[in-house]
């Protein structure tokens, strides 16, 4: 197959960018995507170019590196697939793809298709965690889960933080990492001592940063590569509200009680 690519080199975050046209020739249908441009990339650095710069790490699909939209597309647009995982053989010889980074506020360009998603860490390190002091390695079984509790918070734990939910959002919002994170731990009876607090915490850090705000497009699922459920946003709302609203209830009643 020939392919021909239009992507979006930029030097460093203050320098302007552009799309630039590469050839891609003699590309396999067996290749992933990201071993295409590692081709382009060879052809690159053998004419003394700037190879095109891009995330990655696994290429499993399991460590979350990966990610730029392809002609508009998180991932490419497969469905349930991280764009290290998707092949050649999805698309034609002679297809033009137009490859750019993640398009978000939160997530500045840090050089071609690599952004900078440390908004997410933040989020993460605001409560996504179980504070407990755990001595010597516990029995297996010392805290039985129930199995519905476990089925779900594994779903919500599949969330790999690759950040196309947040590119795909027309708002650019990060509801669907975010409710993952606080869910998955949330759901446990490991992560109840801290369910409320998490909630509020992470919430009110998704806030500080530069991500928008969720109307419900529903597009962060679709494009999620992990299929994570965007019922897990109104989980998320829930517990937030049990978590703002309960200790006021609290208060007024010992205040009517005194
Ligand atoms: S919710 Fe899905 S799309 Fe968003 S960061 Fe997690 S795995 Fe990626
Ligand atoms: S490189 Fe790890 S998920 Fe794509």
């Amino acid at each position: 197959m020939r392919l021909k690519l239009r992507v979006w080199r930029q030097p460093e975050s203050s320098a302007a960018g552009k799309l630039v046209e590469y050839d891609a020739p003699e590309v396999s249908p067996d290749m992933s995507f990201l071993e295409m441009l590692d081709v382009v990339n060879e052809g690159l650095t053998a004419r003394g170019e700037e190879p095109i710069a891009f995330d990655h790490d696994c290429r499993e699909g399991i460590c979350g590196a990966c990610g730029f939209m392809i002609n508009g597309l998180a991932h490419g647009g497969e469905r349930g697939t991280t764009v290290c995982q998707l092949h050649m053989r999805n698309f034609q010889d002679g297809d033009e793809l137009t490859l750019e980074p993640w398009r978000a506020r939160a997530f500045p360009v840090i050089r071609d298709l690599v952004v900078d998603r440390g908004a997410f860490d933040r989020i993460i390190q605001s409560g996504g965690y179980v504070s407990v002091n755990t001595g010597t390695a516990p029995d297996g079984n010392a805290i039985p889960v129930p199995k519905s509790a476990a089925d779900v918070a594994m779903d919500a734990a599949q969330c790999i933080g690759c950040g196309a939910c947040v590119a795909q959002c027309p708002n650019g919002a990060a509801q669907l990492f975010t409710a993952a994170k606080v869910s998955h731990l949330g759901l446990l009876p490991q992560g109840q001592p801290e369910r409320d607090e998490r909630a509020v915490r992470m919430v009110a850090r998704l806030e500080e940063e530069m991500f928008g705000s969720c109307t419900n497009y529903g597009e962060c699922e679709a494009a999620c590569p992990k299929s994570i459920s965007i019922d897990f946003i109104a989980q998320m709302n829930r517990d937030y509200l049990k978590a703002r609203v309960r200790p006021k209830r609290q208060a007024k009643a010992a205040g009517g009680a005194g």
